[in-house]
C-alpha cells in the first residue's frame, strides 16, 4: 500500500525514482511524486492518478537533475485523490519533502499544535505535519536523521516515511514502524524502497530494516539507528531473483504472466522439500518437533485469496493429521478474544508478509503464547520476522495486483505442512497419503496441462462480457475454490459475484437463479468421496432446472456431469484434496479474459493495493 523510492548516487536521481516507482506501481495508484535535490534547492512534481500523469507533467514542465531524490505512489488512505493531497508534502519554505506510507493515527492533535505555531497546512493528509515537524526540529538541530528520529517519537500508528531536507544535499532519511522499508546498497549508490523491486535492476544487495529504526542513506553506505539513536544491528542478504522477474517479459500483463509461471512457481515451492521416498524435509521450519507433536489446535490466519488457501489447508490438515483446526479471517481473529495457549499453532499466510491485518493476529497469537509458523512469499518482509518459523513459497515477485501465482504456492505450501506435522507425529497413514505425496511431488505437469487447454475458457469468458453477475458452487475443497474464483472476478471484472458453498444453496441463493444466470460449477472427483460427486451432480440439475447456464469445471472423464453442463471445463485427475491446484487454474483465465474483454486495467484494479499495510 503506496510506494516509496529514495536514491542518492552518481545517477539522475529522477530517472532512477521513476523507474522504481513504475515497478511499485502495484502497491497503489491514486498518485504519483516526486521530489530532488538539485542546485542548493528542492524541486518536486506531484499529479493524481497514475504515474503515465506524472510522467506527462515532467515532460511538460522538467525538473533540474540532481544525484538525490524521493518519489511515492499512492493509495489513498486520508484526503481525496488529487493533485493537493499527493506526496511528497513539503514544508513551508519548501526545504523538506517527505512520502508517506501507512497512517499516523496522531495526526488530527499534531496538525492543530502546527496550526497553533503558526504553520499553514495545504493538504488534507497525515503526511504532511511530518514536513512541518521535521522542518522545526531541523532547525533546532541541523540534522535530517536526528530530526527524523525526534518526530518518529511523536509519531503514533504504521508508517514508513522517507524525507529529504535541502540543506543535506547527499542524504536521504528513512524511517519505519510496521510498513515496509528495504535498503538497496549499490557500488557508490543507496536506494531505500518498499519493495526490493524498486531497485533490483541496480543492485541484489539489501538490507533489512526492523521495527522503530531510522536509516541515513548515503552514496558510500547507510547508517541504522533505533528512534532512540542507539546503533541498531542490521541483517545483510542477497536477494536470489533478478530484474527479468519483475518485467511482463513479453505478456500483456503481469498477470497472464503470472498465471503462465504457475507451474514453475508450484515446482520451486516442492523443491527440495521430498526426497524420492517421499519422506518431507522441512528443517527451514525451525519449531521444534516437540512442538509439533504436542499441539492440539491449530488456528489459520490470512485474508483474502491467502484466507481461500487457509480454508482448504483446513480440510488437509484434519484429514490427515487428525488435528482441530480453524481458519479464520485475520481481521476479525483478534477482536473477538480466540481461546489460545502455547500448544496452538498459528498459521498465517501472506503473500506480501506485510498485511497489517495478519500481522496483528499473529502478534495477537504471540501474546498469549501460541506459537507462529508463517507462509510467505516474501524474503524478510514483516510477518516471517515476527513469527516463530517461516516456510518460504518460491513463487517469485508477484507484482499483479490480484493473486494468481502465490495462491497456488501457498496451497503447495499448505499441503507441505500438513504433511510434515502428520510425519512429525507419527500419523499412520494409509496408502492413500502415500499416493497423495507422490502426486503432489509431480503436481506441476498437471497445472501446466491445464494451461495448454485454456482457449475454450478464454472464449467463453468474452461471451459474458456483458452479464452483470456470476455465481461459484463448490463443495469440500471446491467450496474456497468458488470463493477464490468470486474474488477473482469481483477485484477484475467488476461484476457481482458470489461463492457458495453448494450444500447451503436450498437454504437461500437459489432464489438467485433465473435464465440464462451464469453458474460455475467446481466438481468433485467421482473418485474417492462419490458421495459428494453424486451431490453436486443434483445440484447442478437443480440450478439448471431454473434455468441457469451451467459452467462445469469437472475431472477428465466424468462424464455424469457431461449431460448437465452447458459448458465443461476439463481438469486433470488428482487426489481429491489436491484438486484445487489445477481447479483454480481455469477461473483465473476466466477472470483475467472478462476483465480485458470489460476494458478493465487487469493489472491495476480500481480501488485496490497489493500490499494492505493498513487495518
Ligand atoms: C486477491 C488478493 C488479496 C490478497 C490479500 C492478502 O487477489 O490478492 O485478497 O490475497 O490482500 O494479501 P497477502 O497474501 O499479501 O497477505
Amino acid at each position: 500500500m503506496c510506494g516509496i523510492v529514495g536514491y542518492v548516487g552518481g545517477q539522475s536521481a529522477l530517472d532512477v525514482v521513476l523507474a522504481g516507482l513504475r515497478r511499485l506501481e502495484y502497491r497503489g495508484y491514486d498518485s504519483a511524486g516526486v521530489a530532488v535535490l538539485a542546485d542548493g534547492g528542492l524541486a518536486a512534481a506531484k499529479k493524481a492518478g497514475k504515474l503515465a500523469n506524472l510522467e506527462k507533467e515532467l515532460s511538460d514542465r522538467p525538473l533540474p537533475s540532481g544525484p538525490t531524490g524521493i518519489g511515492h505512489t499512492r493509495w489513498a488512505t486520508h484526503g481525496a485523490p488529487n493533485d493537493a493531497n499527493a506526496h511528497p508534502h513539503l514544508d513551508n519554505p519548501g526545504r523538506v519533502a517527505v512520502v508517506h506510507n501507512g497512517i499516523i493515527e496522531n495526526f488530527a492533535e499534531l496538525r492543530a499544535e502546527l496550526t497553533e505555531r503558526g504553520h499553514g497546512l495545504a493538504s488534507d493528509t497525515d503526511t504532511e505535519v511530518v514536513a512541518h515537524l521535521l522542518s522545526e526540529s531541523f532547525s533546532s538541530c541541523g540534522d535530517l536523521a536526528e530530526s527524523m528520529r525526534q518526530v518518529c517519537r511523536r509519531l503514533e500508528g504504521a508508517f514508513t516515511l522517507v524525507a529529504v531536507h535541502a540543506d543535506e544535499p547527499d542524504v536521504v532519511v528513512g524511517a519505519r514502524r510496521n510498513s515496509p522499508l528495504v535498503v538497496g546498497l549499490g557500488d557508490g549508490e543507496s536506494f531505500l524502497a518498499s519493495d526490493v523491486a524498486a531497485f533490483i535492476a541496480h543492485t541484489r544487495e539489501a538490507v533489512e530494516l526492523g521495527q522503530d529504526q531510522v536509516v541515513e542513506l548515503r552514496r558510500d553506505g547507510v547508517t541504522v539507528t533505533g528512534f532512540d539513536g542507539a546503533p541498531a544491528d542490521v541483517r545483510p542478504y542477497h536477494v536470489d531473483w533478478d530484474a527479468s522477474a519483475a518485467e511482463k517479459g513479453g505478456y500483456d500483463y503481469f498477470m497472464l504472466k503470472e498465471i503462465a509461471e504457475q507451474p514453475k512457481a508450484v515446482a520451486d515451492t516442492l523443491l527440495g522439500r521430498i526426497d524420492a521416498a517421499g519422506t518431507l524435509s522441512l528443517d527451514e521450519v525451525r519449531i521444534p518437533a516437540s512442538v509439533l507433536r504436542e499441539a492440539d489446535k491449530i488456528v489459520i490466519v490470512a485474508c483474502g485469496t491467502a484466507y481461500h488457501a487457509g480454508m482448504i489447508a483446513k480440510y488437509a490438515i484434519e484429514h490427515w493429521t487428525r488435528i482441530p483446526c480453524e481458519t479464520e479471517l485475520a481481521s476479525e481473529f483478534r477482536y473477538r478474544d480466540p481461546i489460545l495457549d502455547p500448544r496452538t499453532l498459528v498459521i498465517a499466510i501472506s503473500q506480501s508478509g506485510e498485511t497489517m491485518d495478519t500481522l496483528m493476529a499473529l502478534r495477537h497469537a504471540r501474546e498469549q503464547g501460541a506459537k507462529v509458523l508463517a507462509i510467505c512469499n516474501t524474503n524478510g518482509s514483516t510477518i516471517p520476522r515476527e513469527s516463530d518459523a517461516v516456510l518460504y513459497t518460491h513463487a517469485g515477485p508477484e507484482v499483479a495486483v490480484a493473486s494468481t501465482k502465490a495462491f497456488l504456492t501457498q496451497l503447495v505450501a499448505c499441503y507441505l505442512v500438513a504433511l510434515y506435522l502428520g510425519q512429525v507425529r507419527g500419523t499412520k497413514w494409509g496408502d492413500e497419503v502415500v499416493s497423495v505425496i507422490r502426486e503432489l511431488s509431480q503436481i506441476a505437469g498437471q497445472v501446466e496441462e491445464v494451461l495448454e487447454t485454456m482457449e475454450p475458457v478464454r472464449e467463453l469468458a468474452r461471451s459474458l462480457a456483458d452479464k452483470n453477475t456470476v455465481l461459484f458452487l463448490g463443495r469440500h475443497v471446491g467450496y474456497p475454490v468458488a470463493l477464490e474464483g468470486a474474488l477473482k472476478l469481483k477485484e477484475l471484472a467488476y461484476m457481482h459475484a458470489e461463492g457458495f458453498a453448494a450444500g447451503e444453496l436450498k437454504h437461500g441463493p437459489i432464489a438467485l437463479i433465473e435464465r440464462d444466470l451464469p453458474v460455475v460449477v467446481v466438481v468433485p472427483s467421482p473418485r474417492g468421496r462419490s458421495v459428494l460427486h453424486d451431490k453436486i451432480v443434483s445440484n447442478i440439475q437443480e440450478i439448471r432446472a431454473r434455468g441457469a447456464r451451467t459452467i462445469v469445471i469437472a475431472e477428465r472423464g466424468d462424464e455424469a456431469v457431461r449431460p448437465y453442463a452447458d459448458h465443461l471445463i476439463e481438469i486433470p485427475q488428482t487426489p481429491v484434496l489436491l484438486q484445487p491446484l489445477v481447479a483454480t487454474v481455469p477461473l483465473q483465465v476466466f477472470a483475467c479474459e472478462l476483465a480485458t474483454a470489460r476494458g478493465n486495467e487487469v493489472d491495476q484494479p480500481r480501488n485496490l493495493a497489493k500490499s494492505v499495510t493498513v487495518e
